[in-house]
């Protein structure tokens, strides 16, 4: 199983530390074969050292150059950092991003060797059309996107079910992992209000190779109980 924690606006360097303290002392009992990533704010970058992946929630698609604001590969580098998120519903979103230029940011990043977690979901209005509607969604987000790199991890989250606290339900879950399997050969990952409630019934799934944890996986030990499982 692989379990990424994604901050998203949360934590600093300070307390990052702290919390990859405390899951280090978690994560001598994990299985080996089970995988966490963790995607804090970029001001939180170290030298961290465990049993984890550190990852970037974005990034631009240059080595570096003239985008204020904006940090390219040379400031990854500096961290040994080689993994991207992109296309997470929250950028594609709040900050509007749109399809053609995730792919772009996509092909870049593929070019330069990173892990690409590459995240799609469909909005509620277009869950409440039916199923059909909610594959032609998806399908389009992956759309330009290449599906057979080697170093793809897809996350399907909902974007009804992101921070919500409703996290869509096992049945539902799997029809849309069943369908997505049929295309990607790839680990495929759910997200959505996954909690210490629901992680295990979450995991149970045949189609679920992971799982993307935002709100659950911001403290520590919860985190680290979610992975342990009870
Ligand atoms: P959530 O966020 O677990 O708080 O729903 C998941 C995500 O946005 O990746």
């Amino acid at each position: 199983m692989i379990y990424a924690a994604n901050f998203k606006t949360n934590h600093t360097r300070a307390s990052t530390h702290a919390y990859v303290e405390k899951l280090n002392s978690a994560l001598s009992a994990k299985k080996p074969e089970d995988k966490v990533y963790i995607f804090p704010p970029t001001t939180a970058f170290d030298h961290y050292e465990g049993d984890f992946t550190i990852g970037v929630q974005n990034a631009h698609e240059a080595y570096n150059g003239a985008f204020t604001g904006e940090i390219g590969v040379e400031q990854l580098d500096e961290f040994g950092i080689r993994t991207i998120m992109i296309g997470h519903s929250e950028r594609r979103g709040i900050l509007r991003k749109s399809q053609d230029q995730v792919i772009e940011k996509f092909s870049y990043f593929e070019k330069e060797g990173f892990e690409i977690l590459y995240c799609i979901g469909e909005p509620l209005s277009i869950r409440d059309i039916g199923e059909d509607a909610v594959y032609r969604y998806l399908k389009a987000q992956l759309n330009g996107i290449d599906i057979s790199y080697e170093k793809l991890i897809v996350a399907y989250e909902p974007i009804w079910a992101i921070g919500t606290g409703r996290s869509a339900t096992v049945k539902e879950i799997t029809t849309v992992h069943k369908e997505l399997k049929a295309m990607i050969n790839r680990p495929l990952l759910y997200g959505g209000s996954v909690n210490l409630k629901n992680i295990d019934e979450i995991r149970s799934i045949e189609e679920v190779d992971g799982v993307l944890i935002g709100s659950a996986s911001l403290d520590a030990e919860n985190f680290s109980k979610m992975i342990l499982g009870s």
